[in-house]
């Protein structure tokens, strides 16, 4: 059982977030101002105001973040270079792995691969680790 804690203002990652228990079963929760998080669990947020964290976020990252394994973050591409961002500078702010960043409210082949990473435990060998690791080369 894995424990996803979300935020969601519009809805988009509410959705994902269904599809994702729906096929799962995992406990999902949408964070709340002051909730207690009792179970090591993954972050999946959405991003704002030109790629943005949240407040709502940040909030809960300021108490929670040491019982996070993973941060995945939803976008639009719309926004070209700020795409989700705030899911890479969670990432490198609170030094989490990046698991997935998806559009708007993800295609059912993106919550097979939020799913498929949470399970495997692949965020640790995702697209963020590859460049550190091109760069020490
Ligand atoms: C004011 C505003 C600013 C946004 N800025 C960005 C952005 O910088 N980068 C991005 O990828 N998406 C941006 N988005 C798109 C949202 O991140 C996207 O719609 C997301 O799915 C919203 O999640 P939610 O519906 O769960 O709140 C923005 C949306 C709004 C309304």
């Amino acid at each position: 059982m894995e424990w996803i804690y979300y935020d969601s203002k519009t809805g988009n990652v509410e959705r994902f977030m269904q599809k994702v228990a729906d096929l799962t079963g995992w406990a999902v929760r949408k964070i709340q101002p002051g909730m207690k998080v009792g179970h090591d669990g993954h972050l999946v947020t959405f991003t704002t105001r030109f790629g943005e964290i949240p407040e709502t976020t940040k909030n809960f990252l300021q108490y929670a973040s040491s019982y996070l394994h993973s941060v995945s973050s939803s976008g639009n591409r719309n926004w070209g270079r700020n795409f989700a961002l705030a899911g890479d500078k969670i990432a490198s702010e609170y030094g989490l792995p990046l698991a997935l960043k998806f559009e708007l409210s993800g295609t059912m082949e993106d919550v097979k691969e939020f799913i498929d990473i949470i399970t495997a435990k692949k965020y640790y060998g995702n697209e963020r680790g590859s460049k550190e690791l091109d760069f020490a080369q």
